[in-house]
């Protein structure tokens, strides 16, 4: 994963070794998608005694694309990270309010934290694979670092089928042993994608997947999005409002009045609405670049 300043860590599927008992939200029995809705109640967000985003309430439909969007600073990484506790990795963060998944209190004292951040899985601005690492091993890294047991040719499977909804398969399966960072940019993002999908996530957090890439490589993660989203429940952060006006469902507006203020949900709607009709005048400012 990268660190909020950029820097590379192992991503967060693969984050800290797997507690022996862990309790883990299951996905409803009757229901075997794997998209699951979320529900976010009067979440305030803080950095020690720093607030940095204020009571947000929100519902992130499944099978869905929600992007968010809002100047630089408003707390959406911030929001975004809370939504699979990577916030609290922070030294001194904390989360009040509730995040629910299927109405799972993803914050109960029961809950794992490793639990979720497999569940709901995140892609990062730069793409991070591990540079020494060969392809196939990139794909299979979450995996591996979960601890499950796996036979060869299940691996072999799961990274055909993870690279295959990443749309990368045919650009790599003849070099799956070459290291990662031998691919371009735009192949690296989909690599970290089909790493983020090898873990069988049930969520996909996004954030502004792709500033690093080229227009090309851009829309071919669009594309990606908007077939992953037959199956997960995307949220996606993006300083494009034109991305997110091609790939979101539901678009969420973020505003902060001021440094040192809190970041706030605005307004949320169908994308449509929000790009055409939106209720709140800062909304309709950001989204005609009349910002600030
Ligand atoms: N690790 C951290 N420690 C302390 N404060 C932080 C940390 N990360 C972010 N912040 C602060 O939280 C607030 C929200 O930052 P955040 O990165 O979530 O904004 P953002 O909307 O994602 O901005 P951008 O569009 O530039 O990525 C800012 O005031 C930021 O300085
Ligand atoms: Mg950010």
């Amino acid at each position: 994963m990268s660190t909020p300043d950029g820097g590379t860590r192992p991503a967060p599927t693969d984050s800290g070794p797997r507690p022996s008992t862990p309790t883990t939200p299951t996905p409803k029995k009757d229901d075997p998608a794997m998209a699951q809705r979320i529900d976010v109640k009067d979440l305030n967000i803080y950095y020690g005694d720093f607030l940095a985003v204020e009571g947000v309430t929100m519902t992130i439909e499944p099978r869905s694309v929600t992007a968010f969007i809002g100047p630089s600073g408003c707390g959406k990484s911030t929001f975004l990270r809370t939504l699979n506790r990577m916030h609290e990795v922070i030294p001194g963060a904390s989360v009040h309010g509730s995040v629910e998944m299927e109405g799972v209190d993803l914050y109960g004292a029961d809950i794992d934290p490793v639990a979720v951040r497999r569940q709901i899985g995140m892609v990062f601005q730069r793409p991070n694979p591990f540079p020494t690492m060969s392809i196939e091993e990139n794909v299979l890294a979450g995996v591996r670092l979960l601890n499950k047991k796996i036979s060869k040719s299940d691996a072999a499977d799961l990274v055909e089928a993870s690279l295959a909804s990443a749309n990368l398969w045919n650009e790599v399966k003849d070099r799956l042993q070459k290291p990662g960072a031998g691919l371009s940019g735009g192949q690296q993002q989909r690599l970290c994608i089909a790493r983020a999908i090898a873990v069988k996530p049930q969520v996909l957090l996004m954030d502004e997947p792709c500033s690093a890439l080229d227009p090309i490589s851009t829309l071919a993660i669009e594309d990606l999005i908007t077939e992953l989203k037959k199956d997960y429940t995307i949220v996606i952060v993006t300083h494009n409002m034109q991305q997110a006006a091609r790939v979101s469902d539901r678009t969420g507006f973020f505003n902060i009045a001021g440094t040192g203020s809190p970041g706030k949900l605005i307004e949320m709607d169908d994308t449509g609405t929000m790009f055409s009709t939106p209720k709140e005048k800062a909304t309709e400012d950001y989204i005609s670049g009349r910002f600030g």
